[in-house]
């Protein structure tokens, strides 16, 4: 969704800024802007909608300043517009703010507050900077006049805020509540980003803020201040991301290049979490709690649901710990009657979805013990829960998640065994699960290499078609619905995952002649009912895809999965369905990696 970046003190503050806005380009947007100052009087305001690279085209030679800030917006108010883009200016040309999030109450402030004052956009951020200007005008100082905007703002807004006002040029002034937001370290200058990605080539060393603090941060110093203005010493932590892994290399996008990652994503999370002699490394506390509770909720949303899905078999059917898995925005408003002792596991790529985050408040609220799985190092989520475990997956830039979705599962296969050993349950002992993730990691490296065979199939069966379906029963449902998703959301083909004993039920009435239908089937239990399912849409005209486990396949099945443990088929079943919804986007004409609508980084309800 919307990036934010922010710079004090450096010569070369137009390119730090685009250079960030770029960086952050991937989570989705549809304007951008920046504002600069050189300390002497000038100062430039550039805005455009559309992409990064027409805002470059606006940016003549001569903009130029040591200070400013930067903005991708994602619509929420008002539509996408040069008007609508930040950063928003104050009236009388003093202060100018970028904003990611949502004011709740913008209507109630403008009609309290500004009946005098003329909004030039649509936009719940212009009532803020327009806010701060006028209390200024009454008397207040900047920070004053910050703080005072910040208390009016109401509970259910979200924000990261950087404002900055012309008359103490070199000043930002920070904010955040609900909305990540970084301040980055540097020498003899400072940044701000909401996403360490974005600054990466000035700095490896950010500090994270808390929600209600406020911060002011000059080119030499960052003075943290919380609610009751009381100051706070904070250190900052090293992020070790290498810039470049979050570049394309020699791929024509992301996407591809993250299907390709997924099996050193497994090796990587064997090595940072099992031993030589097989001992798991996680947090003795963290085992104590989940075997200390009755019933784990896993909360999540989208990709990561889906892999807390195939989290509860695992947890059930290896560990025998009932497990419910949730959608969060469902949880917050509507929550399921709790055991005695509940464990909450968070699942979430980017650490920063406001859906999971409603639930994790409310989790902590009721004090409650939390687990965030996530590949993103201090994000909210795992910095608001009791325990957290890291993908270490190295960015995943794609809108579209693959690889934070295997290595969560992967990961949930890892916990399972620790708790397993934890809990002393006999029959663990038969699950090797760095064997099996090996396993899934060589299963995976075949399929990948397989490109060819299935960049042709999609071609055959998905170029132009309007719908898809997705079938299968058990574990293979759990992964139909990811691989729907993941062919949807790139595709736009219309598709659904399907519990294939559901299709008599009503959907049935949708297979037409040549309707794609794939029928994905690891499940021994379920193999043959699956295929009588398959058999039936087939007998009514559907173009039927068999993606079968190698014990359970036919001579006539046109992709044979790799060996693996039942439990873990989703690592290698998920990565055809990955590769086809790739090669039905680029074969369609899309943008694979920035799909329409869709952002990376869902931080608004
Ligand atoms: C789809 C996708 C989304 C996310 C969802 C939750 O490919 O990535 O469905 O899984 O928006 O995001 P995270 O995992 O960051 O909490």
């Amino acid at each position: 969704m919307c990036g934010i970046v922010g710079v004090t003190g450096n010569p070369n503050a137009v390119e730090i800024l685009l250079n960030g806005l770029e960086q952050l380009e991937y989570r989705g947007y549809d304007s951008a802007g920046i504002y600069v100052n050189d300390q002497k009087g000038d100062d430039y305001l550039v805005k455009e909608k559309g992409r990064i690279a027409d805002l470059r085209a606006e940016v003549s030679a001569d903009v130029h300043g040591s200070t400013g800030i930067g903005h991708t917006r994602w619509a929420t108010h008002g539509v996408p517009s040069k008007e609508n883009a930040h950063p928003h200016v104050s009236n009388d040309k003093r202060f100018y703010l970028v904003h990611n999030g949502v004011i709740g109450n913008f209507t109630e402030l403008k009609e309290t507050y500004l009946q005098d004052v003329t909004l030039v956009s649509e936009t719940d951020t212009e009532v803020i900077v327009q806010l701060v200007a006028k209390f200024a005008r009454e008397g207040l100082s900047t920070k004053e006049a910050f703080k005072k905007v910040l208390g009016l703002v109401d509970e259910s807004s979200s924000y990261a805020f950087l404002l900055l006002d012309r008359e103490d040029p070199d000043t930002l002034y920070v904010a955040k509540n609900k909305s990540p937001l970084l301040i980055g370290v540097g020498d003899g200058f400072n940044v701000v980003c909401s996403d360490a990605l974005a600054m990466l080539k000035e700095t490896h060393d950010f500090i994270e803020l808390v929600d209600g603090e406020i911060v002011i941060l000059k080119p030499t110093s960052i003075t943290i201040e919380d609610p009751a203005g009381q100051v706070v010493d904070r250190k900052p932590f090293h992020v070790d991301t290498d810039p470049a892994q979050a570049q394309k290399g020699a791929y024509p996008f992301y996407m591809l290049k993250e299907i390709d990652e997924q099996p050193g994503v497994m090796r990587n999370l064997i090595k940072k979490y099992i031993a030589e002699d097989g001992s798991i490394k996680i947090d003795a506390d963290l085992l104590k709690a989940m075997a200390d509770s009755d019933r784990i909720y896993i909360v999540a949303a989208g990709t990561s649901y889906h892999a807390g899905l195939v989290g509860k078999e695992l947890f059930e059917k290896l560990i025998q710990v009932p497990t419910e898995v949730h959608v969060a925005s469902e949880f917050a408003y509507n929550p399921p009657l709790l055991s005695a002792k509940p464990f909450f596991i968070f699942l979430s790529q980017s650490g920063e979805t406001a859906d999971s985050r409603q639930v994790l408040t409310q989790v902590n609220q009721a004090g409650y013990p939390s687990l965030t799985i996530t590949n993103v190092m201090n994000s909210t989520l795992s910095r608001e829960a009791t325990y957290t475990l890291l993908l270490y997956a190295g960015p995943e830039i794609a809108v579209a998640s693959t690889k934070a979705y295997t290595g969560q599962i992967a990961l949930e296969a890892i916990l399972a065994k620790a708790l397993g050993v934890y809990k002393q349950i006999e029959t663990i002992k038969d699950f090797d699960v760095a064997a099996e993730l090996t396993k899934a990691a060589n299963g995976m490296q075949e399929l990948v290499d397989e490109k060819g065979k299935i960049e042709k199939i999609a071609a055959d069966m998905l170029k132009d078609t309007r719908n898809a379906f997705y079938i299968g029963r058990t574990m293979d449902y759990a992964i139909v619905q990811e691989a729907a998703l993941k062919l949807k959301e790139v595709s736009y083909i219309q598709t659904e995952g399907f519990a294939s004993g559901e299709l008599k039920h009503g959907t049935i009435a949708l297979i037409q002649e040549n309707t794609p239908v794939v029928a994905i089937i690891t499940d021994k239990k379920t193999a043959n009912h699956t295929r009588s399912n398959a058999q039936e849409v087939k007998a009514r005209g559907a173009n039927v895809l068999y993606i079968v486990s190698r014990d359970l396949a036919t001579p006539t099945d046109q992709i044979v999965l790799p060996e693996i443990t039942p439990l873990l088929s989703a690592l290698v079943a998920i990565v055809p369905t990955q590769l086809l919804a790739y090669y039905a986007s680029i074969q369609r004409g899309y943008d694979v990696d920035k799909p329409r609508n869709l952002a990376k980084s869902v931080t608004v309800e």
